[in-house]
């Protein structure tokens, strides 16, 4: 596509209005090519991306005709059809998705993140209403998880630096404490996972089991800082939700289609939710696309005597209609089989992990490692005995510099401010060794120019 460099920065200085952006003084900077991994910028300069499209979405990376292709003819076949009247991609991606989640049985579809999550937090509240005389249409969500930008997604937001200025929030939603290995205040032990998932219970039993009809996590928290729980956490919080009769909602927005070295992050643990919910990687970025699933139970609890008006459920996207989204999804999932992504990903991301674990030993300010797949963070520290957190301005120059190096990666911005100190990488799962080399390089002369100038 032609442009003219100079013409298009006017124009977006005048007239977009960026995401998650203060632009009193902003310089935006314009891409226009992706390839695989990389990415190029208006001037030329091309950059690995280490952050799959800036949000852990581009998990079969750039440039995939095949998905391309895929789209253009179903567009010409039929681009559109409200959802309440079945198409081929929807029927054929939805078979496809659930023999990837044994235990799960229905595929509702919508178009981000927070939508599908919307869809998991109705659902409960209608099940409360025709289940539960009412009752049990509260929901638990986790400190530092994020599951949405709308105003109900952010009532159930555990990072303050999103929510604040956008109350009030919907009733209702109830928070317990986050799962943080490394500032664990249980310290390592054996059984910090049943530890850590008991605090579940203590806010379920203090707000009142009959209140609770749901508890929503990010199966691995991403934005919140890249926290993955131990051992037997899921397996304990299963068990309480079914001591009181409570639907487990895993938010793999993230985590889903691979992006942890399994088809689902809760797959690592022995545990059947009951609804997960997926957007980010579910078509690469091809086209928008969410799923909210359910088991046949959840399901079933909607099914009633046509002459109950109310008992059905009375959603709709709009979007959720549009082909492209399955028709991408189908051919992402394709990509992902045939090329063994999710062997890759857990193969690079084992040699990603020990790469960035070696780098401890270089700068004394990483605090912490830690990661599944080809998903990691970077905790940086001020002193490793008592892992005060870096000054916010260090890690976002921490950014910078790597993407000087020619490296893109992310941080925890815009979540607590305490401790927006960790770095995010997560690389398409077509990763190489030598990408994964060229990441772990970037960042360490990032971290010699940050030490640097920091006199750190
Ligand atoms: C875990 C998680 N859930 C939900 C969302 C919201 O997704 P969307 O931005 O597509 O609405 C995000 C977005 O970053 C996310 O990271």
């Amino acid at each position: 596509m032609s442009f003219n460099k100079e013409e298009l920065i006017t124009l977006d200085k005048t007239h977009v209005w960026h995401h998650l952006t203060q632009h009193k003084g902003f310089e935006p900077a314009i891409y226009v090519k992706g390839e695989g991994m990389r990415v190029t910028d208006i001037g030329g300069k091309t950059y690995l991306d280490a952050v799959s499209g800036g949000v852990w979405t581009v998990n079969v990376g750039y440039g995939r005709k095949e998905i391309v292709d895929a789209v253009a003819a179903q567009m010409m076949d039929l681009c559109y059809f409200a959802n309440g009247i079945g198409n081929v991609p929807t029927i054929k991606f939805s078979e496809k998705l659930i023999a990837k989640m044994p235990g799960l049985s229905r595929v509702y579809l919508s178009n981000s993140g927070s939508e599908a999550n919307e869809k998991a937090f109705k659902i409960v509240r209608q099940i409360g209403q025709l289940k539960h005389k009412g009752k049990k249409t509260g929901i638990i969500y986790r400190d530092r998880d994020y599951h949405g930008t709308t105003i109900t997604a952010l009532s159930a937001c555990g990072q303050f630096e999103r929510r604040v200025q956008y109350g009030p929030f919907t009733p209702g939603f109830h928070v317990f404490p986050d799962c943080d290995v490394y500032r664990s205040k249980f310290g390592p032990c054996a059984d910090l996972g049943v530890k850590m998932a008991k605090q579940l219970e203590e806010v379920i039993l203090s707000v009142g089991p009959d209140e609770i009809g749901g508890v929503i996590v990010e199966t691995m928290t991403a934005g919140g800082g890249i926290l993955v729980p131990p051992e037997g956490y899921y397996e304990t919080m299963r068990e309480i939700c079914d001591k009181y009769g409570i639907l487990l909602i895993f938010d793999e927005v993230v985590c889903g289609l691979g992006r942890t070295g399994k088809w689902f992050g809760y797959q690592y643990w022995n545990v059947q939710p009951d609804i997960v919910t997926m957007a980010k990687g579910v078509a690469s970025g091809y086209a928008a696309i969410s799923c909210t699933v359910t088991t046949e139970k959840v399901f079933q609890d909607f099914l009633a005597d046509p002459a109950d008006h109310d008992a059905y459920f009375r959603d709709i996207s709009t979007f959720g209609g549009c082909t492209a989204g399955p028709t991408a999804a189908l051919a992402n999932m394709e990509i992902i089989e045939r090329e063994k992504l999710l062997e890759n990903c857990v193969t690079m991301g084992d040699y990603l992990l020990e790469g960035l674990k070696g780098l401890m030993e270089k700068h004394a300010i990483i605090g912490d490692v830690r990661g599944r797949g080809l998903f990691a963070g970077i905790e940086i520290v001020k002193d490793r005995a008592t892992k005060e957190p870096i000054a916010e301005a260090v890690a976002n120059a921490m950014v910078g510099a790597a993407k000087a190096n020619g490296v893109l990666i992310g941080k925890t911005s815009r979540s607590f401010r305490e401790l927006n100190n960790t770095l995010t990488l997560c690389p398409a799962l077509i990763a190489t060794k030598s990408d994964i080399e060229e990441i772990v390089g970037g960042i360490d002369k990032a971290f010699v120019d940050i030490e640097k100038k920091f006199g750190l």
